[in-house]
């Protein structure tokens, strides 16, 4: 048995804080939700609702048809065939690796026989047979995060809610159990919702990502459709691995003027990023480069040319990202070039990089959103 998840007008207020400012969404029965997002967007405080542990100033919340918070309405967290793994997990120190993993199916008065066959079941899941008989404090880090996993899916609970379970594992060992969350996450069914700030994660993991800012969710998709189609330019420079370059325009005579002016109005001479889609003159911008539509160039490519400081190279996947920086003291802007070898440049080299004929997406300075929809014919 599977069950969606339903959010409605979902809000928390801490005194002045609107920790979680309005949120709606809804994913289906065995959904992978990632909630992803910078430090104290409401991540956290959202799963927090979702488990019982908080309750929320406005909204709703329902798993299938059942609201399990909202007005009137405050079901405890033992009653919403929830399981939680938090970033700090909480083995009790003086039962066995068995016994924590048995603990839940004690308290759900499942008789003993089920009881052992369930528990073994689990421990062979996450691979942890052999630490059965070990306390908390006799395995590692890595072991005691798979044993509150498997605690969690013992009482098989049809939504699954993590939060940052991974942050405490090395590098590799968090590909490895993320791998096996899905796999947990396929073999149970559930609906799993998972909150990170590593888009990594999210993209690997996800059905549906939420990303938040500020409490609310800023774009809501597959991932796929965050980084195809960013909504607006907090997205556009959030995700990705490099993110994508944005840089401020203006529109004159309907062409977009990057850098034209200084904060002053002075004229500083420009560069041409491309036809402005019939955008009112005057209109402020941001343009969005992929860090693939860029390439190095030695001057005279024929098309627009930035000029940027070299920062630093990042080997990546066999390629190398290739970053610098842009503009004045006042508003220096990163820019990720995705070039195949590293240039023989010193920090704070000159580079010269080549933009294509026009950018990859247009948003309105004012309010972040996309306005490059409507492209002229
Ligand atoms: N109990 C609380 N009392 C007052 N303010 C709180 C409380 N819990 C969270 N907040 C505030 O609500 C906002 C959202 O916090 P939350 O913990 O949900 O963020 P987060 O997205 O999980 O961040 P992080 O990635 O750092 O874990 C923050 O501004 C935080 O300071
Ligand atoms: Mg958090």
């Amino acid at each position: 048995m599977t069950t969606g998840i339903r959010l409605a007008g979902l809000r928390k207020d801490f005194g002045a804080t609107a920790a979680v400012d309005g949120i709606d969404l809804e994913v289906p029965a065995g959904a992978f939700l990632v909630l992803l997002g910078p430090s104290g967007c409401g991540k956290t405080t959202t799963l927090r609702m979702l488990a019982g542990l908080e309750h929320p100033t406005g909204g709703e919340i329902r798993f299938g048809e059942r609201v399990v918070a909202g007005p009137g309405v405050a079901l405890a967290p033992g009653r919403r065939d929830a399981g939680l793994v938090f970033q700090s997990y909480a083995l009790w120190p003086h039962m066995t690796v068995r016994s924590n993993v048995e603990w839940p199916l004690v308290v759900a008065r499942t008789p003993a026989a089920q009881r052992r066959e369930r528990v073994e079941e689990v421990l062979e899941l996450l691979a942890i047979e052999r630490l059965a008989g070990r306390y908390p404090g006799e395995i590692s880090g890595g072991q005691q995060q798979r044993v509150a996993i498997a605690r969690m899916i013992a009482p098989r609970p049809s939504v699954l809610l993590f939060d940052e379970p991974l942050s405490n594992l090395d590098a590799k060992l968090r590909v490895e159990t993320r791998a096996e969350l899905l796999r947990i996450h396929r073999a149970t069914g559930a609906t799993s919702v998972y909150v990170t700030h590593d888009q990594v994660e999210a993209m690997t993991m996800a059905t549906h990502v939420a990303l938040m800012r500020d409490g609310r969710v800023e774009q809501f998709g597959p991932p796929a459709d965050l980084l195809d189609d960013p909504a607006s330019d907090f997205v556009a420079t959030f995700m990705g691995t490099p993110a994508a370059n944005v840089l401020d325009a203006v529109v004159r005579n309907g062409r977009l003027d990057h850098g034209g002016t200084d904060h002053g109005g002075t004229d500083r001479g420009g560069t041409d990023l491309g036809p402005a889609n019939g955008l009112a003159d005057g209109t402020e911008v941001r343009v969005m480069y992929r860090p693939e539509s860029l390439w190095l160039s030695s001057a005279g490519a024929g098309g627009p040319v930035l000029r940027i400081a070299f920062a630093e190279a990042t080997p990546m996947a066999g390629r190398v990202v290739v970053t610098g920086v842009v503009g004045d003291p006042a508003r220096r802007v990163r820019v990720s070039v995705l070039e195949d070898r590293r240039p023989a440049v010193e920090p704070g080299d000159p580079l010269l990089v080549a933009l294509p004929e026009r950018p990859d997406r247009i948003f309105d300075a004012a309010t972040g959103r996309r306005v490059d929809l409507v492209r002229a014919a």
